[in-house]
């Protein structure tokens, strides 16, 4: 057998999110929020699909935290809904859902598995949304005071915090392509959104140095963007596009500015004064997140107008069943550049995994040999950007169960366990066995004739 290449103290873990899992969204004097909304608007997601049972975790998350156990899962991130803990986004708390959160982390800790909550991942509360959501100058200030509440009320017994999921995600596919809540398309909103939200992520982590004692991040989606050709044109539409997805927002966070070009692809569009409001936020980050599942093809011929993204499609021998390219060098890539580009802040990939349409069960077991091969392939490029000197203190796949794939429902299955949505019962993959191993053995047994 190999010796262990990860070192002792690497975090491995399993990633959710409360709305793709917990179910019940409206139990306990919880508020609905903009998903609860946009899934019960038809048409909007495959097959009818809504978030209503999702995973039963809201009443299962016992025997979910069991079968974390039995991973060996060091660290989980899951995240907390803004309205189960103030049901109009501010104001009134409700004690049950605070409750809620507080007995599943305590059964975590129980477990000895590090919780590691995201307040924000999407489930934005109605009730904000009717004042105008994160368009509303006051929204980084809703979220900085439920953040300080949850902090206040965890932080004894929460190690690791991430603000947002994927700003970039809300502001570009919620209001401008539309695909995802609150399914808005306008051009104007989407740098407004995403400023508010950066502001926000800035006065959250202000408030947590006043309370808070442990790690405050932020997990971004990040891919690299490559020129479908070496030809000028490709070249520079790459650069383009990557200044769209990655510097953005990775400029913002790290260095506490928006990169020059920026204003200039929005056009009017750009919030007057977002500059310089940015860098009065004084914005700070202990660690990025960086959710990693594909990289970006992009030829001029393909381009959309700024700033929409658009890319090459993939060879279609080499995506998942979401139709992304399959790439696992893109992951040491973007982990080299924050330590090349960023002065080397630690790093968690607070996401990576794959959707693939898994046969039925037999035996008791799901084989998903593609997920397999996918894991295996990432997690050693994440070990490949460790040992080029990245300060990656972690990994955490996406995800524990097959979820609400938001737009696509549940058709795309991205868990390490399978869920029968029929009857919430849990059933094993392949690839849960295989990362039992991987993080049992430390990576030894990624080593190829271990
Ligand atoms: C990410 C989201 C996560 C999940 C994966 C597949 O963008 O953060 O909730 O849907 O994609």
């Amino acid at each position: 057998m190999s010796e262990p290449i990860f070192p002792e103290s690497f975090l491995w873990g399993a990633a959710t999110s409360a709305y793709q899992i917990e179910g019940q969204p409206l139990a306990d004097g919880a508020g609905p929020s903009i998903w609860h909304r946009f899934a019960h608007n038809p048409g909007r997601i495959a097959n009818g699909d809504s978030g209503d049972l999702a995973c039963d975790h809201y009443h299962r998350y016992r025997d979910d935290i069991a079968l974390m156990s039995e991973l060996g899962l060091g660290v989980y991130r899951f995240s907390i809904a803004w309205g189960r803990v103030l049901p109009e986004g501010r104001g009134r708390v409700n004690q049950p859902g605070l409750d809620f959160y507080r007995r599943l982390i305590d059964t975590l800790l129980e477990h000895g598995i590090q919780p590691m909550p995201t307040l924000y991942h999407w489930d934005l509360p109605c009730a904000l949304y009717d004042r105008g959501g994160w368009l509303a100058p006051d929204s980084p200030g809703w979220f900085a005071d439920y953040a300080e509440l949850v902090f206040r009320a965890l932080d004894d017994r929460v190690p690791i915090w991430i603000t947002l999921n994927e700003p970039w995600i809300t502001a570009m596919l919620g209001h401008l392509d539309g695909s995802l809540a609150p399914g808005h398309r306008d051009l104007f909103e989407a740098p407004q959104v995403a400023h508010h939200q950066l502001l926000a992520h800035a006065a959250a982590v202000a408030v947590y140095r006043g309370v808070g004692r442990h790690q405050i991040g932020i997990a971004l989606n990040l891919e690299p963007q490559h020129p479908a050709t070496p030809s000028d044109a490709d070249r520079a539409a790459a650069t383009r596009q990557d200044l769209i997805l990655n510097r953005w927002f990775l400029d913002a966070v790290l260095c506490g500015r928006y990169p020059d070009e920026l204003p200039g692809l929005f056009g009017p569009a750009w919030p007057e004064g977002a500059e310089l409001e940015l860098v009065g936020a004084g914005i700070q980050t202990d660690f990025v997140g960086v959710n990693y599942y594909s990289r970006g093809l992009v030829s001029a011929a393909h381009q959309a107008p700024a700033p929409y993204v658009s890319r090459v499609p993939p060879d279609p021998s080499r995506v998942t069943a979401m139709g992304w390219e399959i790439h696992p060098p893109g992951l040491t890539e973007i982990l080299c550049r924050l330590k090349d580009d960023y002065g080397n802040p630690p790093v968690y990939v607070t996401e990576n995994g794959a959707a693939f349409a898994d046969p039925p069960p037999l035996d008791g077991e799901i084989a998903d040999p593609e997920r397999i091969d996918y894991l295996r392939t990432h997690i050693r490029a994440a070990h490949d950007a460790l040992r080029a000197g990245v300060d990656l203190r972690g990994y955490l796949v996406w995800s524990l169960l097959d979820n609400f794939e938001w737009a696509e429902g549940y058709a795309k299955r991205f868990g390490i366990i399978g869920v029968d949505h029929q009857t919430q019962q849990r059933i094993p993959k392949q690839s849960a066995r295989f990362y039992r191993e991987v993080i049992r053995s430390r990576g030894a047994s990624l080593v190829p004739g271990a």
